[in-house]
């Protein structure tokens, strides 16, 4: 359970996200942290996941525990183990070393939180029971983490803004949770090749389970449901029953996150027998203009929507150039016409969550007075803030043909007259391209953690043919 270099950088970290939440606030805070879920019986549970809140502030995984934040002191709640806890599960640390892991001041029983939780603010967790939980000990209705009010929204709102840049101990995690999703991306890539195997081809399930076999390898897990698919407008697939048919494309959007939580979001597209279609080249060339083209406009100062707008209009231009588009770039953008094949936003925040902190719904990715667009090229953008230094975003533009968008006649008939769907039909070996990499923000500019992973055509080709 090594998130940082040592104990004591672990409990240095965390002071000083005390002491960066105190600025803000001047109540005190309960952060739960949630327990496992039974799946159909109680001794069968699902995997435990801390809510994420819990884990910024306590930097480890407990199940079923509490702490209690005041300036800068942390007071952690957590029962011993059962008695025979050490049969089923074997020897656990105590809850005094995890405590001294944490830098925490003083460890008490759950059954005393009740006794220190005057005037407390929380955020809600997402597992019912805990959810009771909160709402009996703190004896008040606890809003739903997405609409929270009162002191709950102060904290909300505080725990966003500390949240929303990373620190060091932070930025080792994403490094890490990164670096072991370019490996699995790789693996995939390698796992894929159609060619020359007959009909013994690999399926999604197959490439799939190589993606994840290589994150459960380093003891990870995944940071959400992957989508491994042939079926890539379909934009979170998550069946895997296809077989991988020569002149498949294969969308993959895999992400391993650390034991301590922190997550990483990469997705990439390539043909699984090594080599694209000139079609498929041609949009895949025009995903990945996107793609570069707005990692060059990261930096500190710049507003996201901006990039989500450069994404649009580098895609209206290149499916103009292909002649799928009719018109000016401007003008399609201007009337959504892009959204009929880029209707997602180009990304969002990427932290302890692969959307980070969406649980709080957009008070942390939209700034105070900022809502969502009712456009339909605007309404799916995740984040709508001037980036700073510090944060992680993904940008993941991408183009697909979903029938639901191409035959509602609404859509069609608006833009009859902007698609030249004759030209189209020419591209029907493409149903879903992304790309996608994990972009930090520095002072002078952006890292792209996941950089490490080829995007350019020719390298994916090779990945693809084991060379
Ligand atoms: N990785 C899935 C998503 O960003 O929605
Ligand atoms: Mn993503």
């Amino acid at each position: 359970m090594e998130a940082y270099s040592n104990h004591t950088s672990l409990a240095t970290t965390l002071r000083q996200r005390r002491q960066r939440l105190t600025k803000l606030i001047d109540f005190p805070v309960i952060l739960w942290s949630g327990r496992s879920i039974a799946r159909n019986f109680a001794a069968n549970p699902y995997p435990f996941r801390a809510s994420s809140h819990f884990l910024y502030f306590a930097g480890l995984p407990l199940e079923n525990a509490a702490i209690r934040l005041q300036g800068t002191s942390l007071e952690l709640f957590m029962d011993e183990a059962a008695a025979n806890s050490k049969l089923w599960h074997g020897e656990t640390p105590t809850r005094e070393e995890m405590a001294q892991k944490i830098g925490a001041d003083a460890v008490f029983n759950l059954s005393e939180l009740q006794s220190h939780s005057d005037g407390a603010a929380t955020v809600a967790v997402q597992d019912v029971t805990t959810y009771w939980q909160q709402t009996q000990i703190l004896n008040r209705p606890v809003s739903p983490a997405d609409g929270p009010t009162g002191i709950d929204l102060d904290l909300a709102k505080a725990i966003a803004a500390v949240r929303l840049c990373h620190d060091a101990g932070a930025l080792l995690e994403l490094r890490k949770a990164a670096a072991v999703t370019i490996e699995a991306h790789q693996a995939g890539m390698r796992a894929s090749q159609t060619r020359g195997l007959g009909t013994q081809h690999p399926s999604e399930a197959l490439v799939r389970s190589v993606m994840e076999g290589v994150i459960i390898a380093h003891n990870l897990s995944c940071a959400y449901g992957s989508i491994v698919t042939v079926h890539g407008q379909v934009l979170h697939n998550h069946h895997y029953q296809h077989p991988l048919q020569a002149g498949d494309l294969l969308l993959a959007d895999v992400g391993a996150e650390t034991e301590m939580g922190w997550a990483a979001d990469i997705t990439r597209t390539w043909p699984v027998s090594g080599k694209f279609s000139p079609t498929q080249r041609d949009l895949y060339e025009i995903v990945l203009a996107a793609h570069d083209a707005c990692i060059a406009k990261v930096r500190p100062g710049i507003e996201y929507l901006d990039i989500h707008l450069l994404a649009a209009t580098v895609i209206a231009q290149g499916l103009v150039d292909l002649g799928i588009l009719r018109g000016k770039a401007s003008d399609l953008v201007e009337m959504d016409a892009h959204a009929i094949f880029f209707p997602h936003g180009v990304g969002h925040l990427l932290g302890l969550d692969v959307h980070d902190m969406e649980d709080l719904g957009d008070l942390a990715s939209y700034q105070k007075g900022r809502v969502r667009s009712l456009r339909f090229g605007l309404g799916f953008l995740r984040l709508h803030r001037p980036l700073q230094t510090g944060m992680l975003v993904t940008i993941e533009p991408g183009f697909y043909q979903v029938p639901a968008i191409l035959h509602e006649p609404k859509l069609r008939s608006k833009y009859q007259d902007v698609v030249n769907w004759e030209r189209l039909n020419q591209f029907a070996d493409v149903r879903g391209i992304r790309i996608e990499d994990d972009v930090l923000v520095t002072q002078t500019g952006n890292e792209v953690l996941t950089a490490a992973l080829p995007t350019k055509a020719t390298v994916i080709e090779q990945f693809v043919n084991n060379h």
